[in-house]
């Protein structure tokens, strides 16, 4: 429509006669739906009245917030994420509604969906659990989570993507692209530096700027810029001085400025403090503030929030301007315009049968062969298996904070072995009992009256007649293992569990540990066992995805999105001389070294690296070919890799490409991860990888200069099949 709408028009063209339009003063907003957004925005801007448009800035309940009944501009509804739709909850409380229409498919956690390292199944993933979303008419997502991981006793590094920042920037663009095609937005979380739960509303985080911009932004960048996400959701912690929901410098001068963020910054559930730098700086929608005990006693605790009407007095009495009122709320309305007012939405759909499929084959993708002496897995069908472990029964989508779902089924590991063995159980050990969050219940009875010497010995005496025995293991979702709002203790297993492993081990030497854990855990018992996998929080079809691994339907390619450190004090933040859990002023003394950034530097040898994962078959790489050897800063160079399957079944395999900064003026890592492809191999076939490289995978944060910039010199590439083991490498020079 050619017609240009200035704010004061608000006219409405009348179907049929779009040369003669027709002055509507309220009436619902649906001029000229063809109208570039940007427009409708503006027009219906310009109808709003200055309560509406503050009303629209906060929450009305305790997920959704107002939008403009008179102008039929609907409600904004918001769910947790990132794994799963959450169920609903009353309208003033966390407390589940108790709904019977809620129910969800669970997908594996954030962790293990990063050690699939494939880019495809985000996509898979993003595009499944939108559908998810909408099906249930919300409009934005609550996820994904990018926080990078720093220690691994952080509580909620189960719902991240690991420790290297150009991975979970691979992985993050295409999951927020697939929720988005739903017109569901993606609220990428938590913007930013959330790297501890213990006193997250408190930590007052500093750290150099090489830091901040080299490991703990890209991968919000990406989702904003490559990703193109709709929304942000702020951090409750504090950057230098200020909480990151009136942070300036976080949300105005680096996402809105640099990054030109267009999106809405929404707050984390209560991580709004105050009103005039939060009008300035900070959020444009705030969620779940605490209103000094308000919630109860006023008519309605919203209109106390410090974005209503705070803002309003201060609207009226001149002390905020209107200018600064629109920008936020042309924000918000942006947010409403490509999802809740999206023209021509499909329609979703509720745990389907695909979405079990992706959810079975993310999870198999994604776990991690950690050892395999001797070739002990693949089990073999049918065999006298022994399952020992509350893990392998104990339902892991109930609880860890706001990621707690409800589900429509869970397949337990004990389930999904049972489908494929003749399987025995034994309890092991007792965890947690528990299996209750904010009124979703398991249902599971666990509890158990024998002491932990009787569980052991049952254990024992049952392996030691088994073919084999799955210990089925790790965290869970309770406080202190993996869960939100209380980081871990320690790294060690909870529950007693290494001295029943190393028990198992020693009654029958074809032990299997399988892990379900978010994090990473120290294993005493390492060179006694021979199998150890990673599988992860894996959702609602959990025991298929690790009887899929188990029984070798799948050939397992997952790959640590993290590093297994042998002790706490190896792993960087802890040998930085960090004290944890942090309260107030905390600085990031290991800067950009984190992961196996630091191992690396410090020549520790990790229990497991970053990249690690092995398989069924064997890979042997060739040499390295060059297309050139330099290239100037404009230029590309094509690095290529022959990639054999040596082994006797198809399997797939993650070639990373490391890059090291031979000469610079600045310390940089020994080497950094710089691209990866996953290539899937028939026995016997040999595919070529290549990689290129511009000046960007050559680049480090020169913090005096504000700027991105790579230094003439010596480049040293490295290709391998995980940090710790690189196959072959090449040399160039930039000029
Ligand atoms: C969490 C967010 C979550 C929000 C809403 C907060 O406590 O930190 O990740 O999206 O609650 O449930």
């Amino acid at each position: 429509m050619a017609m240009a709408l200035s704010a004061a028009a608000a006219l409405l063209l009348c179907a049929g006669c779009s040369q003669r339009p027709r002055r509507v003063a309220d009436g619902p907003v649906y001029l000229d739906r063809q109208a570039p957004t940007e427009e409708r925005i503006e027009d219906a801007l310009s109808r709003m009245t200055l309560e509406e448009k503050v009303a629209v800035l906060h929450a009305q309940s305790k997920f959704s917030s107002a939008g403009v009944p008179r102008l039929g501009i609907p409600e904004l509804w918001c769910t947790d994420g990132p794994h799963g739709i959450r169920p609903e909850v009353l309208w003033d409380e966390w407390e589940q509604a108790g709904w019977t229409s809620d129910s969800c498919v669970a997908f594996p956690a954030l962790t293990c969906l990063a050690a699939s390292w494939d880019p495809d199944l985000a996509l898979l993933y993003g595009q499944s659990i939108g559908e998810e979303a909408l099906y249930r008419g919300k409009d934005v997502l609550l996820g994904p989570g990018v926080n990078i991981y720093r220690t691994p006793l952080g509580g909620r590094n189960f719902e991240y993507m690991g420790e290297d920042p150009y991975l979970a920037s691979r992985i993050v663009v295409p999951y927020v692209q697939g929720v988005q095609q739903n017109g569901v937005a993606a609220c990428v979380k938590h913007f930013a530096l959330n790297n501890e739960e213990t006193h997250r509303h408190t930590i007052d985080v500093d750290l150099d700027d090489r830091a901040l911009y080299e490991i703990y932004l890209p991968a919000f960048k990406a989702a904003v810029q490559e990703g193109g996400a709709w929304s942000i959701m702020s951090s409750y912690n504090l950057y230098r001085g200020t909480h990151v929901g009136n942070n300036e410098r976080l949300l105005d001068d680096i996402l809105r400025g640099e990054w030109g963020f267009d999106g809405a910054v929404i707050s984390d559930w209560g991580g709004v403090h105050e009103t005039e730098g939060t009008v300035l700086h900070g959020v444009d929608l705030e969620f779940g503030t605490w209103t000094d005990g308000l919630t109860m006693g006023a008519t309605n605790a919203y209109d106390n929030y410090y974005l209503a009407n705070p803002y309003l007095e201060g609207l009226r009495s001149g002390k905020y301007t209107v200018e600064g009122l629109d920008a936020k709320v042309r924000r918000v309305l942006r947010l409403i315009f490509r999802t809740a007012m999206r023209e021509n939405k499909g329609f979703g759909a509720l745990n389907s049968e695909a979405h079990y499929a992706a959810a079975r084959r993310i999870g198999a993708e994604g776990i991690v062969l950690l050892k395999n002496e001797n070739g002990l897995l693949p089990l073999r069908k049918g065999s006298r298996v022994l399952v020992v472990g509350e893990n392998a029964v104990k339902m892991m989508t109930v609880g860890g904070g706001s990621s707690s779902l409800k589900v429509q089924h869970e397949i337990s590991p004990l389930a999904g072995i049972a489908e494929q063995a003749q399987v025995t159980y034994a309890r092991g050990y007792v965890g947690d009992v528990g299996g209750e969050y904010n009124g979703v219940s398991s249902g599971q009875d666990l509890s158990e009256s024998r002491n932990p010497a009787q569980l052991t010995a049952e254990a024992v005496s049952l392996a030691r007649e088994a073919d084999y025995v799955v210990f089925v293991g790790g965290l869970n979702k309770s406080d202190h293992q993996d869960c939100e709002g209380a980081d871990r203790l320690d790294l060690a297993l909870p529950y007693g569990q290494d001295a029943l492993i190393s028990a198992l081990a020693a009654a029958n030497p074809r032990t299997v540990v399988a892990l379900v854990s978010g994090n990473a855990v120290s294993m005493p018992w390492v060179d006694k066992v021979p199998a150890i996998l990673q599988c992860w929080f894996l959702g609602s079809e959990a025991g298929h995805s690790i009887a899929d691994v188990l029984f070798g339907d799948v050939n397992p390619s997952g790959k640590l999105p993290f590093t297994f450190p042998r002790a706490l004090c190896d792993s960087p933040a802890h040998q930085a001389g960090m004290t944890f859990p942090n309260e107030g002023p905390t600085t990031y003394e290991e800067g950009i070294f984190v992961g196996y950034r630091w191992y690396d530097k410090q020549g520790i040898e990790p229990l497991f690296a970053l990249g690690h994962g092995l398989s069924y078959t064997s890979f042997e790489y060739g040499p390295a070919r060059l297309d050139r050897t330099s290239m100037t800063e404009g230029g590309r160079i094509r690095v290529s890799v022959p990639v054999t399957n040596t082994g006797s079944v198809p399997g797939k395999e993650t070639v990373q490409l490391y890059i090291a900064d031979r000469e610079s003026s600045l310390p940089r890592p020994v080497k950094e991860l710089k691209d990866f492809a996953k290539v899937s191999l028939e026995p016997a076939q040999t595919k070529t990888v290549t990689f290129e490289i511009s000046a960007d995978k050559l680049r480090f944060y020169d913090p005096a200069a504000g700027a991105w910039t790579a230094e003439p010199g010596e480049f040293e590439l490295l290709i391998g099949s995980a940090s710790d083991d690189i196959r072959t490498r090449a040399a160039f020079t930039l000029k």
